[in-house]
């Protein structure tokens, strides 16, 4: 079986309590998976309680509102107040939970990007020193963190704090979407880049990544990055694990280049995709990604392993993220490690399983679905063609850029 076998939950953009956390787990530990991915942090709540900087759970964990309808309209807003954060206790749970099923729980501290929440707490860390709120908007902010000293001293202490909590052999450090140029926009970091001798953002954010790879290394972990950290620059990026969410030819070059890569492609592994292109499907960030789509998943040769993602924008309650997650991610299992004749009787050979458990599972049978209307954030919107949004993806993975999605 590939060593790892994983599922990212996003409790950053909603959050899912322990309680949702361990019954995942357990579903997913039927179907042979050992790694659970939490994206803990983001620039709409960070989600992880911290006795080194408090106010990243105190300020960050807390939006005032949350935009609800698709990320590509103009944002409307339901005006009420969304918070969240699992406490230490409750990670310690979680994490006995994962042990007793074999299972490790990897922790995303995501970085320099996508750092809203914790800029929202503690702003000295961010471009200008600029006053951020938590952010209630979906789609890519202008965060980002300063490549100073004091920068670094707090990462090494947040690291720290999360390698006591998590015994994982890794720690994700996000890496993407960071929107480099931003730095262009702070003096002081000019100013530091002239005393560098750094040319561009793209040197700077290697020098970044380089620091951030020195501290997780310092903690005795493995570094992982989304593949925009590699993407950037292949020759100069850190050796992380590569974790490609943008096409095959990206992760491909990643194993040329020596890494270890996880392939977790939005074609067919984003469970926040909606199963199918319908009005009658809750509100979703495009589709579709069908279950013969996870089916005919193949993953690369020599791969490590391969991980689908629940990203949670428009997923707020855990019976909408079981409907995005089922029988999709027993696909996958059974396409990537599975064992049997056939799809249908290896999931019909552990389906009571995820019955016993109370797991909601969208049926193929479209009379015999739940009633799903309100699960939704808003109202449907058809949002992004999977297809189309392949191709920007895996052109800006090559490119080394930021993908550019309007
Ligand atoms: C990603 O979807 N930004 C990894």
């Amino acid at each position: 079986m590939m060593r790892w076998r994983g599922a990212m939950l996003d409790i950053s953009r909603h959050y899912f309590d322990a309680a949702f956390i361990k019954k995942t787990l357990s579903s997913l530990a039927i179907f042979d998976y050992n790694t659970l991915h939490l994206h803990l942090t983001d620039d709409q709540g960070w989600r992880l309680e911290s006795k080194v900087f408090p106010l990243l759970h105190e300020v960050g964990s807390i939006r005032k509102q949350s935009q609800n309808n698709h990320g590509l309209l103009e944002p409307t807003y339901d005006g009420k107040e969304h918070s969240g954060y699992l406490t230490q206790d409750d990670v310690r749970e979680i994490v006995s939970h994962a042990n007793s099923l074999g299972m490790q729980v990897i922790p995303e501290i995501n970085i320099p990007g996508h750092t809203g929440a914790l800029l929202a707490a503690y702003p000295q860390f961010g471009i200008n020193k600029a006053a951020v709120e938590v952010s209630g908007r979906w789609g890519i902010s202008d965060y980002l963190l300063r490549p100073f000293p004091e920068t670094f001293e707090f990462l090494e202490k947040v690291f720290q704090e999360v390698a006591t909590l998590f015994p994982s052999e890794y720690i994700h450090v996000g890496g993407d979407e960071s929107l480099i140029d931003n730095w262009l926009k702070d003096p002081e970091v000019v100013a530091w880049m002239k005393n560098q001798d750094f040319l561009t953002t793209k040197d700077v954010f290697i020098y970044f990544m380089r620091e951030v790879e020195k501290i997780i290394k310092g903690l005795g972990k493995k570094m992982v990055t989304w593949d925009d950290a590699f993407a950037f620059d292949p020759e100069q990026a850190t050796q992380a694990t590569v974790m490609s969410w943008r096409g095959d030819a990206i992760a491909q070059i990643a194993l040329d280049h020596g890494r270890e890569v996880i392939q977790g492609p939005v074609f067919p592994t984003y469970f926040d995709y909606s199963q199918e292109v319908s009005e009658s499907e809750p509100l979703a960030i495009g589709g579709p990604v069908t279950l013969d789509d996870v089916l005919a998943f193949i993953p690369l040769p020599g791969v490590t392993g391969v991980q689908f993602q629940l990203w949670s924008e428009y997923i707020q309650s855990p019976v909408h993220a079981e409907y995005m997650m089922w029988p999709r991610a027993a696909a996958l299992a059974y396409r990537c490690w599975g064992k049997g004749e056939d799809f249908e009787s290896y999931f019909a050979e552990r389906k009571a399983k995820l019955d016993e458990l109370g797991v909601t599972i969208r049926d193929q049978n479209p009379l015999k679905r739940l009633n799903i209307a309100h699960l939704g954030i808003g109202e449907y919107y058809r949002g992004f063609d999977t297809d189309q949004m392949m191709q920007t993806l895996e052109k800006s993975a090559i490119a080394g850029e930021v993908a550019e999605f309007n």
